[in-house]
């Protein structure tokens, strides 16, 4: 059989993850700053709730947008957190199965063939493929080192044309770290107001800021709210990466049109599921989220760690103010960032992200991810020093 011909030209178009490339590859004399997961356990308080209930009760599908409660806790964390409030409803909410069903929901419920969405690479691995899956034109807009890897309203302006249909705004953004000021997101809500773009915000790093910095959502600027998708997640904040829950907010027609994808396709989000969501948003409030203050506080020393050491060896990092990517410049070394993450990982046992995984844009950079002990990322520092030492 011809199987490669069996498989439709979209799908074999699309490269293989260039992430995984490297996982398969692991064993435990390995050191991974490779996979973005926090690398806690899911706070036990959480885990108790959902054991508790596991005892007593059965475990049915939910409702097709999810369990009625946990939409009206995700309503209130959106006011509270990010001042994204103007929600009629919970018909403005849809649970799904992490943020990434929930990025192709709303692709494959907005494109018709040929519409173009526009995106900033370096970026997270799926959003291209989400919108050609869909049928549409992605078209990239480069953020650079030089920016702070900030989208630039400019850039975005130049990207617009009459297909122009959505632009997908990440921050703080997986690799880079980084994140967008009021000022920044102002820009490019001004370039958008007064048409038919929608904007649409994944902002699953949204808790995960630091240096005081607090997320700004791009729903909750002036006008906003009626042209923008939220979506977001329960993987990075609250450490629950497998239990597979995110979820969508947007105008109520779009988000049924999203539910409507949705229950055809996967009926509803895990019923367990939710039941964390609903223990980690309630927990959450009773206790200004203190688990997930624990972890932030966590990663704030290893961020400082790993940033001084990159830059005493002469790879230039900029302090990324968000999610626990660190993406240091190895172009002083001369080689590709792929040939770079092939001979430490060859070399040293140490595992690191190529920055071209993440779009053309993000050649001559690595992605290192410090969601990982400090024991770990102390050795693989040292292991990179001995490494560099090699190819200088
Ligand atoms: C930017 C970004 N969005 C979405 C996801 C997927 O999140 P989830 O686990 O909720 O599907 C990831 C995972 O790494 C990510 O980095």
């Amino acid at each position: 059989m011809d199987y490669q011909g069996l498989i439709s030209n979209c799908v074999r178009r699309i490269p293989p993850s260039g992430i995984r490339k490297y996982f398969d590859l692991l064993d435990d004399s390995h050191i991974s700053l490779g996979v973005g997961e926090p690398d806690f356990p899911t706070p036990d308080r959480i885990r108790k709730y959902v054991a508790e209930r596991l005892k007593t009760e059965r475990v049915p599908y939910s409702s097709n947008s999810g369990d009625p409660h946990l939409r009206e806790l995700i309503l209130r964390f959106l006011s509270e957190k990010y001042s994204i409030s103007g929600y009629e409803s919970i018909e403005n909410v849809l649970i799904t199965v992490g943020a990434s069903q929930a990025i192709d929901l709303a692709m494959r419920s907005i494109i018709n063939p040929g519409d173009e969405v526009i995106y900033h690479e370096p970026c997270y691995v799926s959003y291209a493929p989400s919108i050609e899956l869909a049928g549409g034109k992605a078209v990239a807009v480069v953020t650079k080192h030089e920016d702070k890897f900030r989208l630039k309203a400019d850039a975005v302006k130049a990207a617009i044309t009459p297909k122009t249909k959505a632009v997908l705004i990440a921050f703080p953004t997986n690799p880079t770290g980084a994140i967008m000021e009021r000022s920044d997101l102002e820009a490019i809500a001004d370039l958008v107001r007064g048409t038919d773009i929608l904007v649409i915000i994944d902002d699953i790093y949204a808790e995960l800021t630091f240096n005081g910095k607090q997320h700004v959502s791009f729903a909750a600027l002036p006008g906003m709210l009626e042209r923008t998708i939220v979506l977001n997640g329960f993987s990075k904040a609250f450490s629950m990466t497998g239990w597979r829950l995110g979820y969508a907010a947007g105008p109520a027609e779009l988000i049924a049109a999203m539910r409507k994808v949705h229950q055809l396709m996967m009926l509803c989000a895990p019923t367990p599921a939710q039941w964390a969501g609903i223990a980690a948003l309630e927990q959450g409030f009773a206790d200004d989220f203190a688990d997930t203050r624990y972890m932030i506080n966590e990663y704030e020393s290893r961020r400082r760690f790993i940033i001084d050491a990159f830059n005493s060896y002469g790879l230039d990092c900029n302090e990324p103010e968000g999610a626990f990517y660190v993406f240091p410049s190895i172009r002083s070394t001369g080689l590709t960032s792929e040939q770079f993450c092939d001979g430490l990982l060859a070399s040293k046992k140490v595992v690191t992200v190529p920055g071209s995984a993440f779009g053309a844009a993000g050649e001559g950079h690595i992605r290192c991810c410090y969601a990982t002990s400090m024991e770990h990322i102390e050795e693989a520092m040292r292991r990179v020093g001995a490494y560099l030492k090699e190819i200088r």
